[in-house]
């Protein structure tokens, strides 16, 4: 039985914002980032809400931490908006679903992601820092009611952002596609996420403005799939090595997938090498496209100047050794372990971190 649900409303395309017009807001609360107050572009999304009252809340950082979910969360109680613009990526728009999650906000919740990558915009997830280690909320409520995806905001996308959040792209619809909670309708958009990233991440990195709107869909229809299907050890594993060590998601991501795809193989190869297909990487014996599988994400990793290791991401392998044990420990314990397609053993947890420690 496959059970499927988004009820979010996703509006797409160039201009997408100016459909904030038409949601009838008389306070407007935008939380965002330094970054998007200080060009100007908060500013004027607030503007496009056509809300007599708006306000900023422009304090998020990335990984937001509970004390700024705290912070934000009296400002919603004080300001009492009807409509909570999340203006940003992964961040901001995790921080603004748990100011409405803990304020009991009803406002409308309009999620407009600034990155393509972390799918929050379509999920019921959001993931919050807590002293070194990464926790993700979960309910229905933090879904967003509408999710507006405009490409204008992509022009200006740093190259490093593009390759971060476009390999937590690959990791959501290869996670979601293996994943025990997976059915026909979450392959569907697994599988076309996957194909898409992979086929246009390089072009949108060389900077190739016109391809970042399908990146962007990608995003989305990853999110879609891995929230109903759940994802697995590669972000059980990025969320407690983002918790200890500061490494941006996407690219832990990136350097967990190699590893994990060899853990799995032997349970989900089958679906892998159909992933591989699909994506145009052949082999018509399971083994061989799941290895061009591999070899692809690896040669993709070096295009777009991303690290093979953690050393190489600036991480002291001296201290990954002094934290494994923490780190495994929270990675056993994250709920994405809970959907990976067979149950990680604590060594094959080990076994991983020792792949992706690399030497100083
Ligand atoms: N809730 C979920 O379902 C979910 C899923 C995956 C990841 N996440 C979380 O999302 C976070 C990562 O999100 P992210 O990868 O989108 O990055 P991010 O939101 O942390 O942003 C990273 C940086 O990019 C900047 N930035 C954002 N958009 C920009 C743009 N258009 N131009 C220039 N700079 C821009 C931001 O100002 C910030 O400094 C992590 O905390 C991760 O745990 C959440
Ligand atoms: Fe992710």
């Amino acid at each position: 039985m496959e059970r499927f649900e988004c009820g979010t409303r996703i509006v797409s395309g160039a201009g997408a914002l100016a459909s904030l017009g038409e949601l009838g807001a008389g306070r407007a609360l935008v939380v965002t980032d330094p970054f998007f107050r200080d060009n100007g572009v908060a500013e004027q999304v607030a503007k496009q809400t056509g809300a007599q009252c708006w306000e900023l809340f422009s304090q998020v950082a990335p990984d937001p931490g509970l004390d700024l979910a705290a912070a934000g969360t009296a400002r919603v109680r004080d300001f009492q908006p009807d409509l909570i613009v999340a203006l940003g990526g992964g961040s901001a728009m995790d921080c603004a679903k748990a100011m409405k999650y803990f304020s009991g906000s009803g406002a409308t919740f309009v999620a407009v992601p600034t990155t393509s990558g972390s799918g929050s915009e379509v999920t019921d997830f959001a993931i919050l820092s807590h002293a070194g280690v990464k926790h993700p909320l979960v309910d229905r409520s933090l879904r967003p009611d509408v999710a507006i995806l405009d490409s204008d905001l992509l022009g200006k996308l740093p190259r490093s952002l593009i390759a971060d959040s476009g390999f937590d792209i690959l990791a959501h619809a290869l996670e979601a596609y293996a994943a025990t909670g997976a059915g026909a309708i979450t392959d569907a958009l697994a599988r076309d996420a996957f194909c898409a990233a992979y086929a246009k991440l390089p072009a949108s990195f060389a900077g190739d403005t016109t391809v970042r709107q399908s990146v962007h869909l990608a995003a989305t229809m990853a999110g879609m799939a891995f929230a109903q299907a759940g994802l697995g050890l590669c972000h059980a594993l990025a969320h407690s090595l983002g918790g200890a060590f500061h490494v941006p998601h996407g690219r832990l991501n990136a350097i967990l997938l190699p590893a994990v795809l060899d853990c799995n193989g032997s349970a989900v190869g089958h679906k892998y090498a159909e992933l591989a297909r699909a994506a145009g990487l052949g082999g018509s014996v399971d083994t061989i496209a799941i290895r061009n599988l591999k070899t692809a994400l690896v040669r993709l990793r070096r295009t777009l100047e991303m690290p093979e290791n953690l050393a190489q991401a600036g991480v002291d392998p001296g201290e990954v050794r002094q934290k494994r044990e923490a780190v495994a420990s929270a990675a056993l314990a994250d709920p994405c372990c809970a959907t990976n397609p067979v149950k990680p053993t604590r060594q094959a947890v080990m076994d991983i971190l020792d792949t992706v420690t690399g030497h100083g």
